[in-house]
């Protein structure tokens, strides 16, 4: 049996000195960002990066996202060819941060060919999060990180999930704590900038459209998923889903609950702290809140918690339910809000969404 991971302690210096050379000596290593919990590798190493691909068990067409410390470091490894003007400004509005550019890659990239999936662009994130700021400076490499847990399981959003995931697959992990407030618990925004004149958003996060558009000053086209293939490899693979059947429900819950009921049915409720409330002494009903009514920032926060516990997860686990039933939280018109959306219909949709 593989030894447990040594957890390294995301706010002592030594330990992230530690956590630092065992990346850069190849070893695989978890660490807390601003958007999820990422597995981080050497990406200037291939066996270090094939590794990924094994720990995850994903798919080897799906490329990973390079974490640097600054944009310095993109030219010093010569990643992509010298930036267009439109990744320059969206850099200096939205780096370090939730934002991922997917830029053209450089026939002299020293970077592990795995990486970019085989793919002639390369996407590129600089992480906000003090301690994942820390350990790349520390490490002084670029580091291929994509989200801590099992392929088409949720993301993690603490240490604990990564080690429900992970535990016997990697070195370590750096324990970041709790969230923060500003923190979003949901992926980057991923944005296609290979063509700087189309540019494209090819998955939603925090960074939002509008944002992203004032900034570039040129509009931001968001395909369909089923349009994506060639684009963003990752977005064809099932995500985010927990076991049991998940269903948005916005308007009429409690029909939709009772009828579940009256069919002998167990039922999962997904909703804000509020509405769970109201159901948790309801027999037949498993109620996992989510975030704070009224507040899409937390929901966001809780989601991947949340889904997980339906897989018997953590403090909100709950045992086996037919079916859950979601209820989005109410005002979702910024970027948070989308990207909370878009999860929330991948985890319904289930199934492989290749096709
Ligand atoms: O917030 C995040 O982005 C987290 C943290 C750890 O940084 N990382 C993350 O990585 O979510 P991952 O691998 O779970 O998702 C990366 C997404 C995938 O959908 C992948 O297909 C896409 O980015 N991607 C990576 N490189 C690409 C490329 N060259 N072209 C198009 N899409 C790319
Ligand atoms: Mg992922």
């Amino acid at each position: 049996k593989a030894p447990a991971p040594r957890i390294f302690c995301g706010t002592n210096e030594l330990d992230i000195t530690h956590a630092a050379a065992a990346l850069r000596s190849g070893q695989l290593v978890a660490f807390p960002t601003e958007t999820v919990y990422g597995l981080g590798a050497n990406a200037l190493d291939p066996s270090s990066v094939s590794r990924i691909f094994e720990a995850k068990g994903r798919p080897s067409d799906n490329p990973l996202i390079v974490h640097v410390s600054s944009l310095g470091d993109i030219s010093r490894y010569r990643l992509t060819p010298p930036l267009p003007p439109i990744a320059l400004r969206l850099a200096a509005s939205f780096w370090p941060g939730p934002l991922t550019m997917v830029l053209p890659l450089s026939r002299h990239a020293r970077l592990a060919a795995a990486v970019t999936a085989g793919l002639p662009s390369v996407a590129i994130r600089i992480p906000k999060h003090p301690i994942a700021a820390a350990l790349l400076a520390k490490a002084a490499i670029p580091i291929a990180a994509p989200s801590a847990n099992l392929s088409g399981r949720p993301s993690p959003t603490t240490a604990h999930h990564v080690l429900q995931d992970l535990r016997d697959r990697i070195y370590g992990i750096v324990d970041g704590g709790k969230l923060q407030a500003e923190q979003c618990g949901l992926e980057s925004t991923v944005v296609d900038l290979t063509d700087p004149t189309l540019p494209t958003i090819l998955r939603p996060g925090a960074v939002s459209k509008l944002q992203l558009e004032a900034v570039a000053e040129l509009p931001f086209s968001c395909p369909k998923v089923s349009s994506l293939k060639p684009k963003a490899p990752g977005m064809k693979y099932r995500h985010y889903a927990p076991k049991p059947t998940m269903r948005l429900v916005s308007t009429g819950i409690e029909d939709q609950i009772s009828m579940l009921l009256k069919d002998g049915k167990k039922v999962g409720l997904l909703a804000d702290e509020m509405i769970c409330d109201k159901w948790r002494k309801v027999d037949g009903v498993a109620v996992v809140p989510c975030g704070k009514h009224g507040s899409t920032d937390s929901f966001a926060q809780e989601l991947y918690g949340a889904l997980r516990a339906f897989d018997g997860e953590g403090e909100k686990a709950v045992e086996y339910v037919d079916m859950i039933i979601a209820v989005p939280p109410s005002n979702v018109v910024d970027g948070i809000g989308e990207a909370v959306m878009n999860r929330l219909r991948k985890a319904a949709a289930g199934g492989d969404l290749k096709s």
